[in-house]
């Protein structure tokens, strides 16, 4: 096992009611900014709940964070934050409100010019201080409520970065799995398949004697494999919208990926293929994963055999048939849960695969946990997804 520093302060209220808590979190003497997406908090009950608990409270809110965050809408935000002179925000909704505020808390107290940079800057920039936030959950998916990632886009030149920083980690995170009772089904297709292959990120590697992270690991992937479809199917399931709440914080806090290598291939292609063409970022990983699998076979070899055999019971025949079935099992899962898993289905054609290929030419992109899936790698994964 590799050495490690991990440290997590993000403080969860996990469970029915506990949006009715919020006031226990934030002074009183705060200004707040509650940000939210396209308006679901409100059809849900979710805005309703907020408010009554922050009743007497100084709020402002700001609405219109768009799926994939971008850094045009967050700037809007950002002027209010500013003209309003906020104290504290408060993230109300998925992922992509979640991340959009990270940027505005990191963007508020950014000193050295245009806070693009803090996604886009060659040498990386370090972000130390962010305004405080806390966030009330309404999609288990990204693990962004637990952890200092944001993912944002620009519009202007379709590009998707990332950028990570523990002055960004919310102060509290609200989960109540209720919230997942109004979600549409290809909302929670796209936060099981996104919690999976968060966990493959950080254990479809090579093995360095961490028998305890990959148990974790192949714990959430069967909670989510158990309850993925259950969800899918009846909504109202409490006991499983929890399991998959709790599943997916747990698969992106940082826990199953301290001391050992991880490798992130899948999200950084899947994140061109978002920027090129708006496919949803779930969606991006049911087609890249695998392509990663097939293509880095050789290298990943033992940990497929490992994952085949304690998750699809996948035992017989030579190495390469076993790779092949759990190939196949992982395509047909994601397919189970409404997740198309080729480009042909979203019209890409290989002129996309050029376009990423170029990018990562020039940006001298390395992926993978050795750093060694260049461009030309690249192309392979994508065109076997073709
Ligand atoms: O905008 P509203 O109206 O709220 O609707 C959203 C949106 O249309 C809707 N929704 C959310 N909760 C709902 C609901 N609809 C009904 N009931 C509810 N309870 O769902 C739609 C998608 O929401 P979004 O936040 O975009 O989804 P998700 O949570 O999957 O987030 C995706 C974003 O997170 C990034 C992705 O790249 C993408 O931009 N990621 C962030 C990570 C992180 N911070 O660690 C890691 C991930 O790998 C990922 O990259
Ligand atoms: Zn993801």
């Amino acid at each position: 096992m590799y050495n490690f520093e991990y440290k997590n302060p993000v403080k969860i209220l996990f469970g029915k009611g506990q949006i009715s808590k919020l006031n226990n979190e934030i002074s009183p003497d705060w200004k707040i900014l509650i940000i939210y997406g396209g308006g679901s908090i409100f059809k849900n009950g979710v805005y309703a709940q907020v408010k009554k608990a922050l009743e007497g409270y100084q709020v402002t809110e700001f609405g219109g964070i768009e799926p994939n965050p971008t850094y045009e809408t967050c700037m809007k935000a950002l002027d209010v934050v500013k003209k309003e002179n906020i104290d504290f925000l408060l993230a109300v909704g998925g992922g992509s409100v979640l991340d959009g505020t990270k940027f505005i808390a990191a963007a508020a107290l950014y000193e050295n010019g245009d806070p693009w940079q803090i996604l886009s800057a060659e040498e990386e920039v370090r972000v130390t201080r962010a305004l405080p936030m806390g966030t009330v959950l309404t999609l288990p998916a990204t693990g962004s409520e637990m952890n200092g990632n944001a993912v944002i886009s620009r519009t202007s030149t379709q590009e998707k970065l990332s950028f990570g920083s523990p002055a960004v980690m919310p102060v509290f995170s609200i989960l109540d799995p209720e919230t997942v009772y109004s979600l549409p089904d290809r909302q929670v297709a796209n936060g099981v398949v996104d919690a999976f292959v968060h966990v493959m990120e950080q254990y479809l590697t090579f093995p360095v004697n961490a028998p305890l992270q990959d148990r974790m690991a192949e714990g959430i992937l069967l909670t989510l494999i158990e309850e993925g479809p259950k969800i899918l199917k009846n909504r109202k399931d409490y006991n499983a919208a929890a399991n998959f709440m709790w599943s997916a914080t747990m698969a992106l806090n940082g826990l199953i990926g301290q001391g050992v290598p991880q490798d992130w291939a899948t999200h950084g292609i899947g994140h061109e293929l978002t920027a090129f063409h708006g496919i949803d970022h779930a969606r991006t990983l049911a087609i890249v994963l695998p392509g990663v699998m097939n293509v880095r076979r050789k290298v990943k070899e033992k940990k497929i055999l490992q994952y085949g055999e304690r998750i699809w019971g996948i035992c017989e025949g030579t190495p390469d048939e076993r790779i092949d079935k759990a190939i196949a099992r992982t395509v047909e899962f994601f397919e189970t849960m409404g997740t198309p898993t080729r480009l042909s289905y979203y019209g890409v054609t290989d002129s996309t695969i050029s376009k990423i290929e170029n990018r990562f030419a020039l940006r001298n992109t390395l992926l993978g946990e050795q750093n060694d899936i260049d461009h030309r790698v690249t192309r392979a994964i994508l065109a076997d997804r073709l």
